[in-house]
């Protein structure tokens, strides 16, 4: 079976988010399952990985985009060194930019990718068994491959769309079918979504099926999914929650090289004092004292907006007695307000910026991983920091419920139902706890870094699915 993963991220190629993750992981775990062989279809991007590792061209032609003609390349790494081959589709001034998103045409950039990308499996003759397409930026291919002639050879193909926020949904004017590939005209209900062109309305309405990155996420979509709650509905039939994995191979606290002090279930105590002691050091932080830590995009669905008050509200009622660092930007007024306390309090670290290395050691390092979001369809951090013995206090939603069972009903992890800061306090309170009782607190790690989050048993469902 051969299946076509279509994604604006992979790590380690280009990495904004979790997204990357799991595209850089589940076709690798699909491969080691009998008769799969998956493969990733990405946008050339102008990063360090495209410099060095060696390519060959093995598409080149034009698609038109409204009255522009476009060059269209297609560059597959040469050694399969990811575990899968990898396509990066270029198109010169729109699919040949830094990084994945920022731009204010990304509406022609994700037309683009999409479109270049069917046009090169037409004109090859590739017909894959499977296109499966993750977030709204490949959601208009399921339309494309069944109602624009130029695909007509990928008529029927099945296609998987993946939810993994459902957030964002890429709605552009109408004015933008003008930069489509032709399509039939009277199928452009299955475009429309009040009135716009919706391309992850669209990847509900004609993928064969689709998926979100959890089920406790799928759920909470009937009820609060930014306008499509009636056609998720509608369609759900179709629809299938399957949780995310995480890369064991890449993250394994025995391994990694990016930590000071590698570790595992027997010796973790101490290795993970060492690297709190490490980190706490270069920061400022004291290492005698519990350290909780948020790494993560500045957004409301992250909840990041509560941090700054969760910062100076908790050192404040601790009487300074627990440190906190935080990883991460965006926002620029809760940028600012944190920069203002890491002035202020001692007790508090902040690193502004994206640090592939700083995240590893801050899972390896911190007691508590503090995960507040509104909106989380699956949530990757909270997995890393079990698996590096780090206990996740989180917010009951989305994948975090399906992950995450509190310690009073035997789990390891402490959940709290209700966005607002002082439930982040009372649940900080309640992980200080455990944290002076020594022995409850080491059994927590071992039993967090115990959990199996590895991505066969998920990678066997996707196959399932594409079976059906
Ligand atoms: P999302 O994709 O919604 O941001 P996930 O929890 O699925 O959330 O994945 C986030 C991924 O991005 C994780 O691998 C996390 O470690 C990483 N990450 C987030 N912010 C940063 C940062 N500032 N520096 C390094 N890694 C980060
Ligand atoms: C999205 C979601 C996150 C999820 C990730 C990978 O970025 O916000 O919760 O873990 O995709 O599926």
């Amino acid at each position: 079976m051969i299946i076509y993963h279509l994604s604006t991220e992979c790590y380690p190629v280009a990495k904004v988010g979790g997204l990357a993750d799991v595209v850089g992981a589940l076709p690798k775990y699909q491969n080691k399952i009998k008769d799969i062989d998956a493969k990733v279809v990405m946008p050339w991007y102008n990063k360090s990985f495209v410099h060095d590792h060696e390519f060959d061209i093995v598409f080149d032609g034009f698609i038109h985009q409204g009255s522009n003609m476009l060059q269209v390349q297609v560059l597959k790494e040469k050694t399969n060194a990811l575990g899968f081959e990898l396509f990066m589709v270029r198109i010169p001034g729109l699919l040949d930019r830094d990084n994945p998103y920022g731009y204010s045409d990304e509406s022609f950039q994700f037309l683009a990718f999409q479109h270049g990308t069917l046009h090169w499996l037409s004109a090859m003759g590739i017909r894959p068994d499977i296109l499966h397409c993750h977030d709204y930026h490949t959601g208009l291919v399921p339309f494309m491959i069944q109602h624009c002639p130029e695909f007509s050879f990928l008529k029927g193909v099945k296609t998987i769309g993946t939810i993994h926020n459902g957030e964002y949904q890429g709605m552009m004017s109408w004015e933008m079918a003008n930069y489509m590939p032709a399509f039939d005209q009277y199928k452009w209900g299955l475009l429309d979504w009040n009135g716009v062109i919706n391309p992850l309305a669209s990847m509900i309405k004609c993928s064969n099926a689709f998926t979100t990155v959890s089920q406790g996420y799928l759920e909470e979509l009937f009820v609060s999914f930014r306008g499509l709650e009636s056609l998720v509905r509608d369609e759900f039939g179709k629809a299938y929650g399957i949780i995310n994995g995480i890369d064991t191979e890449v993250w394994n606290p025995e391994t990694d090289p990016m930590l000071d002090f590698n570790f595992n279930v027997k010796n973790a105590i101490a290795q993970k004092k060492k690297n709190k002691e490490r980190l706490c050091k270069e920061y400022g932080l004291k290492p005698e004292l519990p350290l909780f830590a948020f790494i993560g995009r500045f957004a409301t669905e992250k909840g990041a907006d509560f941090l700054p008050d969760v910062v100076w509200k908790s050192i404040k009622q601790s009487y300074g007695a627990l440190n906190i660092m935080i990883l991460g930007s965006g926002n620029a007024y809760i940028e600012n307000k944190l920069k203002e306390y890491d002035y202020i309090y001692s007790n508090f670290a902040l690193d502004l910026g994206y640090k592939e290395h700083l995240s590893h050691k801050i899972y390896a390092s911190a007691d508590f991983l503090l995960m507040p979001s509104r909106v989380e369809p699956c949530g990757l951090n909270q997995m890393y920091s079990m698996r590096y013995g780090t206990v996740p206090i989180v917010r009951y939603t989305g994948g975090l419920r399906d992950t995450v069972e509190d310690i009073s009903t035997g789990g390891a992890g402490i959940n709290f139902t209700f966005p607002g800061v002082d439930d982040i306090i009372h649940a900080m309170n309640r992980a200080l706890l455990i944290y002076n009782k020594k022995g409850e607190m080491e059994n927590l790690i071992r039993a967090n870094m115990n959990f199996d989050f590895a991505w066969e048993k998920s990678a066997e469902k996707y196959i399932a699915l594409y079976k059906n």
